[in-house]
Parts: C-alpha cells; sequence; structure tokens
C-alpha cells in the first residue's frame, strides 16, 4: 500500500483529506473528514466516555489508524478544553510521511496554535511516547492490527480502519477479541461503521452495543461499552 499515489481531496466541511485513487477509497468522510471526526470519535466516543466515567481525570486511548493524525489532533484539543489528562496510543500499518501529511492541507487549514500542535502532532518521533501538551501525551507505532500486542488495557477505542470494501479483512470478527479484552470496564470503543457483522462480532465479546446517529452521510454508527464489573 505504501506505493499507492494519494491526491489531496476537499471535503464537504471544506477540510482537507486524502483520496487513494486505485482503491476509489477516502481517509475520511468526504461528506467533512473534520465533522466525521468530531462526530465519530469525540461526540460519540470522547464525550460518552466522560459522561459514563464523570470522576476520571486521565484517559487511555487506543487507536487502529493513525492516517492524517487528525483523530490525535482533535483529542488533543478536546483534552486540554476537558481538562482531562490523555494517554493516545495509535498504530498504523503505513506511516504517511510527516512532508506527505502536511501536504494534506491541514497545516495550512489550522492556524496559529492550532498549526503548532498538529504539526508537534505530525513531526513527534514513533515509537515512544512524547509530551505534546500539558493533558496530551502520544505514541505512534509503526505496525499492524495483525502483528500488535497489546501491552496496557485502555479507557476509548477509535476504529478507524478503511471500509470493508477496501480492507475486508480489518471487519472480520478475529480483529476483536483482543481489542475488547484490553478495554477497561465502563470503556468506549467506537467506529463509523455499522456493519451488523461487527455489531454481533462485539456483543458476543461482552460489550453493550448501540446503533447511533452517524456524522453527515451516515445513517447510523456502532458505539460499544463495556460494563462495569
Ligand atoms: C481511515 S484511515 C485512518 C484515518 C486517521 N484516523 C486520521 O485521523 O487521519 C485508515 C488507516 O488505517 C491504516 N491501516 C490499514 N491497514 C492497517 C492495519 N492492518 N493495521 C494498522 N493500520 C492499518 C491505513 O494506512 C490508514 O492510515
Amino acid at each position: 500500500m505504501q506505493k499507492i499515489s494519494k491526491i489531496q481531496h476537499l471535503t464537504a466541511d471544506g477540510s482537507p483529506t486524502l483520496y487513494m485513487e486505485q482503491f476509489d477509497e477516502y481517509y475520511h468522510s468526504k461528506h467533512g473528514a473534520i465533522q466525521e471526526a468530531l462526530h465519530v470519535y469525540l461526540k460519540m466516543g470522547f464525550t460518552h466516555w466522560q459522561q459514563q466515567n464523570p470522576k476520571r481525570t486521565d484517559c487511555r486511548v487506543f487507536e487502529m489508524g493513525f492516517g492524517t493524525g487528525l483523530n490525535a489532533f482533535l483529542t488533543a484539543e478536546a483534552a486540554s478544553n476537558s481538562n482531562i489528562e490523555v494517554l493516545f496510543d495509535s498504530i498504523e500499518a503505513y506511516p504517511l510521511a510527516a512532508e506527505e501529511v502536511k501536504e494534506v492541507g491541514y497545516s495550512a487549514y489550522f492556524k496559529g496554535e492550532r498549526k503548532q500542535l498538529f504539526e508537534q502532532i505530525i513531526d513527534c518521533p514513533w515509537e515512544r511516547e512524547t509530551q505534546i501538551s500539558s493533558h496530551f501525551n502520544l505514541i505512534k507505532r509503526h505496525t499492524s492490527l495483525e502483528n500488535y500486542s497489546f501491552q496496557s488495557s485502555y479507557d476509548l477505542v477509535y476504529y478507524d480502519a478503511f471500509g470493508a470494501r477496501t480492507q475486508p479483512e480489518l471487519w472480520e470478527d478475529n480483529c476483536f477479541p483482543a481489542i475488547v479484552e484490553n478495554l477497561n470496564p465502563g470503556g468506549v470503543f467506537v467506529t463509523y461503521s455499522a456493519k451488523g457483522s461487527v455489531r454481533r462480532a462485539l456483543e458476543r465479546l461482552g460489550l453493550s452495543v448501540s446503533l447511533v446517529p452517524g456524522p453527515p452521510g451516515k445513517r447510523e454508527m456502532i458505539q460499544a461499552v463495556r460494563p462495569l464489573l
């Protein structure tokens, strides 16, 4: 996948994303990259986790698919705004070069301090924990889900793989047991997908699964919670 040519694309909310012509696949929703990320991962994920765990002041996030770093950036902003200390642990099988990410256009889209924060996330080294701000530490790991062995447990999972049409193997039942085993009680799993087989796989693993309204252009998405002990 590393040799696939990627083209910048402006989505409906004015924010950019990457498009892979060979797969006819986007890194984010063409209906609005930022809108989608804010809805799926921040509102239905981070904010929902806070509502479920109002006494917590720290949160460990696991992201499947670092991509352009957009989810990491929006979570770093949310962490400061909500006074929650976040450790954001993200895996990526096909890392984009920092220059490639900058060409997507977020560095021009975000201004001032936001631009600085975004670039810190993109420029920081891989494979080691880096303090990005007072409320946000980041670990970017160059590995695939298939080869990843979890070393800690998480409060929140962002499952942000490419769609099942492009990468069906990332939506099979065997993708989820290790993730769910490492999700803390009261923890939240979110993905933009509403796929029935994924919903049933998560239910079989003991999660309480809801289909909640999706971002613009998508009727529903999966939000799942690991019940408290
Ligand atoms: C939808 S994009 C993620 C977008 C990203 N979260 C963002 O904020 O820009 C999916 C990502 O999953 C990565 N990916 C594909 N196969 C993978 C695998 N087996 N393990 C880990 N990451 C994978 C892709 O390279 C791509 O960056």
